[in-house]
């Protein structure tokens, strides 16, 4: 049932103090009758408090507690909601009052958050003043609709060779990152961001049920690769409520839209979305909805589906701004079919699978080709990079199957040899350290040396000397991506054909 109060005047209650004295109160005191819900907290736990009496509450609207708490509502039953706790006060218990706010959940967005870390609503959590900010965005809004949209046309360099050379990754595009635990998923998103340095595009590092260590080893690494400069970090910890852990994904996402909506080219990661997902499922059980698969909501598809939707490229009749999105989500013993990660991989745009085998091996970023593609970043990879890249990828894939046959000790033809020679070449170069992200004129620089022949006659143990060689060289060029293929070729067969005498 409804509890209505009936409130005279200004709403005041007649116990409280006038605030600027008795006579500017008796001034602004208009006659009327007004009438507002108010309910009653009948539990609260874990998290999540059940309220009764407000019959016109609506999903996702803000509710304020008389304790100051604030809560949000998160489901609806016949006499009761569900409400989930953004701020808990330890005075509420059952029988606290409870306000409906009457809107739903923005957060404060604009240039003000750069370099600041936040919660989900927006609070500061490194130590400083609340950033000063003077646009709010809903954390919930509808995708950009497809009349907005613009095809992915402009790469977004991770400054990760095999990345952006075989699974190129476009502005605008949603590109999975998915592996096990411990895999480098992490050390791939924050590479990509570093490398967004001087490229005019701006980054949100949403981190979900993560470790406090994690969360400030993050930040450190940010803030040593002077990252925070065009960085906003948003974390919803593990040890926050679980109601912000659920939350903080879309708040990144509203961050990054408003900038997006000003045209501005944004990259947004969600570290990760299988912690999101399983903080949703813990609230929606606690909250008696109906469990489906592995126990999740049914709606959890469309979740991280209206999500993920927000991230695009807008065209230019819309301010041209873009936002790429890196989820991450973990896989169990690389398994890729599991629920939530199919679901992943039908939203998104490609994956780049992690695998464990590769990363024992320690070839690192253990991005297993096979596995990984970007369905859409080919049209976005610069003409000269598609050109020398074209058919690395498939000459890669067959390398990898004919170096099974080498195992069983079977005699090949010197053409074979020669192509696995190729192959094992090609997958040291391939191989990179994390937190030295690579820029594009380099990832040219080594593709074409590559296909002139250069590492024919090197071996493994080589490359990587000769791949330093390449890199100092070229940082003395004024070489350009746009510059013709034979003066590249010239470049790199001088640089690397003179060291090696230089050295004997
Ligand atoms: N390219 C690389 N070169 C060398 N080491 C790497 C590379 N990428 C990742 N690592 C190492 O792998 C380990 C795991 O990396 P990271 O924390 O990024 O993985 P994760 O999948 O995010 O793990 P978690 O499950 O803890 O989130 C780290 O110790 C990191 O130093
Ligand atoms: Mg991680």
């Amino acid at each position: 049932m409804a509890e209505k109060v009936v409130e005279t005047g200004t709403g005041k209650k007649s116990s409280e103090p006038a605030v600027n004295g008795r006579e500017s109160w008796l001034e602004q005191y208009r006659f009327g009758l007004r009438t507002g819900e108010r309910g009653t907290v009948v539990s609260v736990g874990d998290g999540i408090a059940w309220v009764r009496g407000l019959p016109g509450a609506a999903m996702d609207e803000i509710l304020a507690f008389d304790d100051g708490s604030r809560g949000m509502v998160f489901h609806l039953t016949k006499d009761m909601l569900g409400a989930i706790l953004l701020h808990q006060s330890e005075a509420l218990t059952a029988g606290t009052e409870v306000h409906p706010g009457r809107r739903s959940l923005s957060i404060p967005v604009g240039d003000a958050l750069l370099g600041r870390v936040v919660d989900p609503l927006g609070s500061p959590l490194d130590n400083l003043p609340a950033p000063e900010c003077h646009a709010y965005q809903p954390l919930e809004t509808l995708s950009p609709p497809i009349t907005a949209r613009e095809f992915v046309h402009e790469p977004l360099y991770t400054g990760v060779k095999i990345i952006d050379c075989m699974v190129p990754i476009g502005r605008g595009q949603r590109q999975l990152i998915i592996g096990d635990r411990g895999m480098g998923r992490s050390s791939l998103a924050i590479d990509a961001v570093i490398n967004q340095r001087g490229k005019h595009v701006r980054c949100v590092y949403v981190l979900v049920g993560q470790k406090r260590s994690t969360v400030v080893t993050t930040m450190d690494l940010l803030n040593r690769y002077d990252a925070m400069d065009y960085t906003t970090v948003v974390v919803g910890e593990a040890s926050a409520l679980p109601g912000l852990q659920y939350l903080a994904p879309f708040a990144g996402c509203a961050i990054a839209e408003a900038w997006m909506n000003q045209g501005i080219d944004t990259l947004v990661v969600y570290d990760d979305l299988s912690t999101h997902a399983r903080s949703y499922r813990e609230l929606s059980l606690l909250l008696r909805r109906p469990p489906g698969r592995e126990a999740y909501p049914g709606d959890i598809f469309y979740l991280h589906a209206r999500l993920l939707e927000r991230a695009t490229c807008l065209n230019a009749a819309h301010g041209g701004g873009s936002m790429t999105a890196l989820p991450i989500v973990e896989t169990q013993q690389g398994d890729i079919a599991s629920y939530i990660s199919t679901n992943l991989i039908s939203i998104t745009d490609g994956q780049l699978y992690l695998d464990q085998s590769l990363f024992d091996e320690g070839f690192r970023p253990a991005i297993d080709v096979t596995r990984s593609v970007s369905r859409i970043g080919g049209k976005a990879q610069h003409a000269c990079i598609q050109k020398e890249a074209g058919s690395m990828k498939l000459g890669y894939l067959q390398f990898l199957e004919l170096e099974i046959f080498t195992r069983f000790g079977a005699r090949l033809e010197a053409s074979m040899e020669a192509r696995i020679r190729r192959g094992r070449i090609l997958r040291e170069l391939l191989k990179q350290d994390r937190l030295s992200p690579l820029p594009a004129t380099f990832q040219m620089a080594w593709l074409v040396a590559f296909n002139e022949g250069c590492f024919d006659n090197s071996t493994p143990q080589d490359v990587g000397a000769q791949l330093e060689r390449l890199q100092s060289r070229l940082e003395d060029s004024e070489l350009t991506l746009d510059d013709a293929r034979e003066r590249w070729a010239s470049a790199v067969t001088t640089w690397l054909e003179r060291a090696p005498e230089k050295g004997r």
